[in-house]
């Protein structure tokens, strides 16, 4: 026994001993039903304990009844590498042309320049934009349109699949997983080739310990063709050994495949072949020396589950052991005791799913997803309703503001039309002037109450003083009074910080007042103010006046200009504020 080896699968015809299946990577060939490839797959995949990656390419091509569905892996990324657009152009190409000097350059071109591309979209825009160029040479441009082609095609069934994609690729326990591209709407060769190059290279990017099975490989390694799938394989098949990641491959015979990719996979189990030319290609693949060979009418007429096996260097008649079918029934067929398509030995295969129950536990999980989604989303549907109910709320809420708004405008707009009908704004400034005055004529009514009541005392006072005053009660009118008592107030205000209050009682008060009123703003004589006062009634004779007005020059109420006769004038930075009194 070899750790490196998977047992329990194959057996020696016809001594029945146990065989080692090298974990390498590995093909199975053989006619479809009569060979059972699939059933040996399956098999050894269970035998080795490891996890297993199957595509399903095509409807009912696969056992695997107790598979996990993966979910539709695809990351764009790799096949934006220029090999896998490489692969893509020779797919769609004559070999010849794709050999053309200049076609590899401008491949690499598109998927680098200015940036590494990282989506066949911006890789597709890029080859638009370049046949945009007049001056591109005429093989190039036979290039670009044909990748044009390619991708107007399988970029829009890529966009219809897109929402499905899965851009993670988690195994998270051992047994087989079916990437059911088939059954997932991938349906196309070409769609096909971009979604098993794509999971290929995630799972050498990402995974170990891993078995990829591939079947019907014409279609991803074409003979005298490229694919997107050529160049991710290759890079697999080199360099997952390391990790325990295995490709197999599975195919009827080797027609149309690339025999140059075939020769990694060394680990080979030819099963039944009817076709001789078919059968020329595997006595040739097997290491023997030509008597020891099988004879063609023996590769014919192989048994079901009957290979010849090439494992390393030796080439072993084997039966395969169904991982339904016990070992000692198993050993009973390779020592050609049992028939393999007897009743013994198939009364042990489980019952075949009938196509509904395989779909349905094909799709169950994936339904099961779908329903959970389903119901968070039922789920949301209060929350959704209170939201709308919120958005129309504020909607009508909004409308009603507007009207509002609106109502109100328009009433403005009235209340205008009838002020200017009715002049109800002169209305009003009319109501506030006579509010104004109302109050002006009630304060001054108050005023005068006061006063008169002052004057009475004054009056009263001088007529005991002055007894030839006439005073009878008669003639203190109201109106009198009034008359008297006018208080006239005369201001200059010419850069003065002290005001000199004074009244007409004095000289100096009389000589000021009539001063400012008679002569205001000029030089004045003693003649001309002396003259000036008595117009307000005041005779002050020359020998009060002279002194008095020599006084206030020295005071500095007056300034004296030199001069015959001499001249005065009122300080134009000094204020007086001269209170004259009528009653004097
Ligand atoms: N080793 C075997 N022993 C018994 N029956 C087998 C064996 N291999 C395959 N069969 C049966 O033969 C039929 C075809 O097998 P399958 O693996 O689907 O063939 P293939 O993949 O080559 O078309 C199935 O019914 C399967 O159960
Ligand atoms: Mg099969």
């Amino acid at each position: 026994m070899r750790i490196d080896e998977i047992y329990g699968v194959l057996y020696q015809v016809p001594t029945g001993k146990p065989l080692g299946l090298p974990k390498r990577h590995l093909g199975v060939f053989g006619v479809t039903r009569d060979s059972g490839k699939t059933t040996f797959v399956e098999a050894a995949v269970a035998a080795s304990g490891m996890k297993a990656i199957v595509f399903r390419t095509k409807r009912g091509e696969i056992g695997f009844d107790n598979a996990k569905p993966l979910p539709l892996f695809f990351d764009e990324r790799g096949l934006t590498h220029w090999k896998a657009l490489e692969g893509l152009i020779s797919a769609t190409l004559e070999e010849k042309v794709h050999r053309e000097p200049g076609v590899r350059y401008a491949i690499i071109s598109v998927c680098k320049n200015p940036t590494p591309a990282k989506s066949l979209a911006e890789i597709h825009q890029r080859v638009k934009a370049k046949l945009k160029d007049p001056k591109l040479k005429e093989f190039i441009k036979e290039v670009f349109t044909k990748v044009d082609a390619y991708l107007e095609e399988v970029l829009p069934q890529l966009e219809k699949l897109r929402g499905n994609f899965s851009d993670r690729l988690e195994l998270p326990e051992p047994g087989v997983y079916v990437e059911d591209l088939e059954g997932l709407g991938v349906k196309s060769d070409e769609l096909q080739n971009l979604f098993v190059a794509s999971l290929i290279r995630k799972a050498y990017e990402e995974l170990s310990g891993v078995i990829i099975v591939v079947a019907e490989i014409w279609k991803f390694l074409p003979q005298d063709r490229g694919s997107p799938v050529k160049w991710v394989i290759e890079k697999y098949v080199r360099e997952m050994g390391v990790v325990e990641g295995w490709l197999w491959l599975d195919a009827q015979d080797l027609r149309g495949v690339d025999k140059k990719h075939l020769r990694s996979f060394d680990v080979r189990l030819f099963g039944r072949q009817p076709d001789p030319h078919e059968i020329d290609e595997i006595l040739k693949a097997l290491p023997l020396p030509k008597q020891e060979k099988p004879k063609p009418e023996q590769i014919m007429t192989l048994k079901l589950g009957h290979f010849f096996a090439k494992l390393r260097d030796k080439v072993e008649l084997t039966y395969v052991r169904p991982v339904w079918l016990p070992e000692e029934i198993a050993i009973r067929v390779a020592k050609g005791e049992l028939e393999p398509d007897s009743e013994e030995v198939q009364k042990y295969k489980p019952a075949p799913k009938s196509r509904l129950q395989e779909d349905e536990e094909m799709y169950r999980p994936l339904y099961e997803k779908e329903k959970s989604r389903r119901e968070e989303l039922e789920s949301e549907i209060p929350n959704l309703r209170t939201r709308i109910f919120n958005e129309l709320k504020a909607d009508f809420e909004k409308q009603i503001e507007e009207a509002r708004q609106q109502a109100f405008r328009e009433a403005m707009q009235k209340v205008e039309e009838i002020k200017k009908l009715w002049n109800i704004d002169e209305m009003q400034e009319t109501i506030a002037k006579f509010k104004d005055e109302t109050a002006n004529l009630k304060l001054r009514l108050e005023k005068l109450q006061t006063d008169s009541e002052a004057v009475q005392k004054i009056r009263e006072g001088l007529a005991q003083l002055l007894p030839n005053v006439p005073s009878t009660g008669a003639e203190i009118s109201k109106e009198r009074t009034m008359e008297v008592t006018h208080v006239e107030v005369l201001t200059k205000t010419i850069h003065s910080d002290e005001i000199e209050k004074l009244t007409t009682k004095t000289v100096i008060g009389k000589i000021l007042w009539a001063a400012q009123k008679e002569l205001p703003d000029k030089e004045w004589s003693e003649q001309e103010v002396s003259d000036a006062m008595v117009e307000w009634g005041w005779n002050i004779s020359h020998s009060t006046l002279a002194p008095t007005l020599g006084g206030m020059v020295k005071d500095g109420a007056l300034v004296r200009i030199q001069g015959r006769p001499a001249r005065y004038r009122i300080p134009t930075k000094k204020k007086f504020e001269v209170e004259k009194e009528g009653s004097q």
